[in-house]
């Protein structure tokens, strides 16, 4: 992270105002905010820049509008939350648009203000990353700080444009990711274990292919690790698996194989004919006994042992992914005795564990097992893209 200024090199902001990318993409239910993370995330960049004297304007997506003004789409609920979270009033800006009107409502508003714009993804330019609206952007204020490393992974006009023309700070949430990736992927203690799970791997052949050249041990689990059982010969029943994948997956075995990457799949496996919790015919096998009818829904106990045995091997843990079919008891069995097993060894200081991405952090708060890992990134797809090994737009700009 040094290659980045902080709030911290910005020095005195009185009489400043300070152009704050947040990520407010939150869940939402009947207008009102359901999970505040996000919100909270974005609280030690705001008071810190308001300690210094800045007036906060605050530029936020919301769902997928495509340039058009979506009402169900709007941020005004958000900004109520954000209000409640803040201990603070947040004035939003409704109706101001992209360009001139929304300036002349900031410059209107006390240095004490802080002030959430309506979603960046009304404007036509956004997505496009046109250099007008990034420049109009960019007129809101004196200095530009990103503290959406979750929208990091997308090259738009509020989150990489804007980065370009104003003088540019990581928040402080965004330091915080960037400090807990490197440790993980950029300058790791060694051994290096990777857990990625989730249902296919064609959503994953890109990170699959980068973790197998960079980490010392890779655990396979969930439905994708069928698609490598397969194609190493294995009989999988009615799993889901990707037969078509079969030649990407041993070449990944063969990448691995070439960077001494130790790959870990099940040894035995929770199966049952129907998808469907506490599937009455529900048992345990060895791979390789699994019958025509059944699938595979879950690791097994012997499978769990080893994965045990490398995290104790290990020094750091990244993880993706879902080990089994976690929504369905008893099939989170071996998830959440993954999960406990990494927050137990981190609790202890025995690892460093971090995870991320979509449907990880479900997991590990089903497993409770979130609080005691090293670092739990708030991010999915921008946490997939770091762990695939590219570049991403938003914090690159940061960079310049
Ligand atoms: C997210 O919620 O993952 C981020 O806010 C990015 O949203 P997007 O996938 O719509 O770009
Ligand atoms: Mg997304």
């Amino acid at each position: 992270m040094s290659d980045f200024r902080r709030i911290e090199d910005a020095g005195d902001l009185s009489g400043k105002t300070a152009i704050v990318r947040v990520d407010f993409n939150v869940p939402m239910a009947d207008g009102k905010v359901t999970d505040d993370t996000r919100l909270r995330s974005a609280l030690p960049t705001v008071n810190a820049l308001r300690d210094r004297g800045a007036k906060v304007v605050l530029l936020a997506h919301f769902g997928r509008p495509k340039g058009k003004e979506v009402p169900e789409m709007s941020l005004a609920p958000v900004a109520t939350a954000f209000s409640k979270v803040l201990g603070a009033p947040v004035h939003f800006a409704r109706n101001c648009g992209c360009g001139e009107k929304a300036s002349a409502f900031v410059r209107s508003r006390p240095q004490d203000d802080v002030i959430l714009m309506e979603n960046t993804r009304f404007c036509p330019g956004e997505e496009k990353n046109d250099p007008e609206l990034a420049a109009n952007m960019a007129a809101l204020g004196d200095i530009y700080v990103n503290d959406a490393f979750s929208a990091a992974h997308r090259a738009h006009a509020s989150t990489e444009g804007i980065a370009r023309i104003l003088p540019s700070y990581a928040g402080k949430s965004m330091e915080t990711e960037l400090d807990a990736l490197d440790k993980a992927l950029g300058k790791p203690e060694r051994p290096v274990l990777a857990v990625v799970g989730g249902a296919k791997v064609s959503s994953k052949i890109d990170l699959l292919k980068n973790l197998v050249t960079k980490v010392d041990m890779l655990a396979i689990g969930g439905g994708m690790a069928n698609t490598f059982l397969a194609a190493q010969g294995v009989s999988v029943g009615k799993s889901l698996c990707e037969h078509d994948l079969a030649d990407t997956a041993r070449e990944i075995l063969d990448i691995a194989a070439k960077n001494n990457c130790r790959i870990l799949l099940p040894a035995d496996v929770a199966v049952a004919t129907e998808f469907k919790a506490h599937a009455p015919d529900h048992r345990i096998c060895h791979v390789g006994e699994v019958a025509d009818n059944e699938m595979i829904l879950d690791a097994g106990p012997q499978t769990l042992v080893a994965l045990e045995h490398a995290m104790d091997e290990a020094k750091t843990l990244v993880w993706n992914g879902p080990l089994g079919a976690f929504e369905l008891e008893p099939f989170d069995t071996a998830t959440v005795a993954a999960a406990q097993a990494a927050a137990h060894r981190a609790k202890a200081g025995k690892l460093t564990a971090v995870a991320g991405g979509g449907d990880t952090v479900a997991a590990l708060n089903h497993a409770k097992a979130a609080g005691d890992f090293t670092f739990v990134s708030t991010a999915g797809g921008a946490f997939l893209e770091w762990m695939e090994g590219k570049e991403l737009p938003g914090v690159e700009a940061l960079k310049a």
